[in-house]
């Protein structure tokens, strides 16, 4: 018996001598059940003691500022690309050439080359509106069909959506405006906006869980986070603008000096695989993986069916413009009584 235990236990050091892979750090921008995801079967198949913390887009790249001098972050996984380029441009992250480049799909690819490849787009998503059926029809108002409609009285105090500050859904809301009526208009539309929300959340998935959960009536959401609140039985669906509008390039970076690098660059690399990429669905989770190869569930919103505008994602990603956007926005909208 004795003889038994002590082999078992050996056989457990083995294991655990064989597997212990080191460490990483992960800040993920993505909803909770896919972050828990990706931690959980990385750490249980490659051994490495994975450390997650959520962030929304803004405040990730908040807290890299912050910890520049001295990092404790290794890879940023999820949040929208404009962020990721600031990063890319104030020097926060590595170049990395990935040998898994030519795998994706050029918007993936051209995210990478216009940061001098310190970030790879990792999916895409087109922003549009959530709306809880029930309430509208409770309410007797309209599916809102288009920017222009969301500025009805008819909906004053029914549309939620993030702050831009924090988020980098509202900070794409806010670039695509401007890219679809020039900024002046964006800036009057946004103030008409103003008088209709009732709430700027924090994480840009508030608005549309609000709306799941008949909170309120409207969000501007990236129309992928409706079909997970749908599956989970709330009332939601989604509609994009018929004016046009923008779409997110997901990205992911490592971090200039990250602790764990080799550690780093072997998530990133596994991160980029299409298994690893169809875990977005399996987590309740819509975008578009980037790998072309990945199998495409059918809730995926169909991006042939959307009309879009050319997004200038460098511009828009630029460390200047989107600061001056978003304190232009904090000072004349933000500021606003409703
Ligand atoms: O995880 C859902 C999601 O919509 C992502 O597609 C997007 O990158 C992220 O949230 C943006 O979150 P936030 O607006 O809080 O920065």
């Amino acid at each position: 018996m004795k003889m038994k235990q002590c082999l078992v236990a050996a056989a457990a050091c083995l294991c655990a001598g064989a597997w212990a892979q080191g460490q990483i750090n992960i800040i993920c921008s993505v909803q909770a059940e896919w972050c828990n995801m990706i931690g959980t079967v990385y750490a249980r198949t490659t051994g490495t003691k994975v450390n997650v913390s959520m962030k929304g887009s803004g405040e990730a790249l908040a807290q890299l500022i912050a910890e520049k001098e001295n990092p404790k972050t290794d890879v940023w996984f999820g949040g929208t690309g404009d962020p990721h380029l600031q990063a890319a441009e104030q020097g926060l992250s590595l170049e990395y050439k990935s040998p898994s480049l030519s795998q994706l799909y050029p918007w993936a690819q051209q995210q990478a080359q216009q940061a001098g490849f310190k970030t790879v787009g990792i999916y895409s998503g087109p922003l549009g509106f959530g709306y809880n059926p029930e309430l509208l029809a409770k309410k007797k108002l309209a599916v809102p069909k288009s920017w222009a409609d969301l500025l009805k009285p008819d909906y004053k105090g029914d549309i939620q959506v993030a702050n831009p500050g924090s988020s980098g859904t509202a900070y794409t809301m806010v670039a695509t405006l401007v890219q679809l009526m020039g900024e002046d208009k964006a800036f009057e539309y946004l103030k008409g906006l103003h008088r209709n929300v009732s709430q700027y959340t924090r994480s840009g998935t508030g608005p549309i869980k609000a709306v799941a959960r008949g909170e309120t009536a409207v969000s501007i959401s990236f129309v992928h986070d409706g079909p997970g609140e749908k599956m989970n039985g709330f009332p939601v669906e989604t509609i994009t603008p018929i004016e046009g509008t923008g779409a997110e390039i997901g990205s992911m970076s490592i971090i200039k000096g990250a602790r764990n690098l080799e550690a780093a660059k072997k998530f990133y690399e596994w991160a980029l695989t299409p298994a690893a990429q169809e875990m977005a669905a399996a987590a309740k989770q819509f975008q578009l993986p980037s790998n072309k190869s990945a199998k495409n569930d059918p809730r995926i919103p169909d991006f042939k069916k959307i009309k879009f505008i050319n997004y200038d994602y460098a511009k828009y990603g630029a460390s200047a413009e989107r600061r001056r956007l978003i304190a232009k926005w904090e000072k004349d909208v933000n500021s606003l009584p409703r």
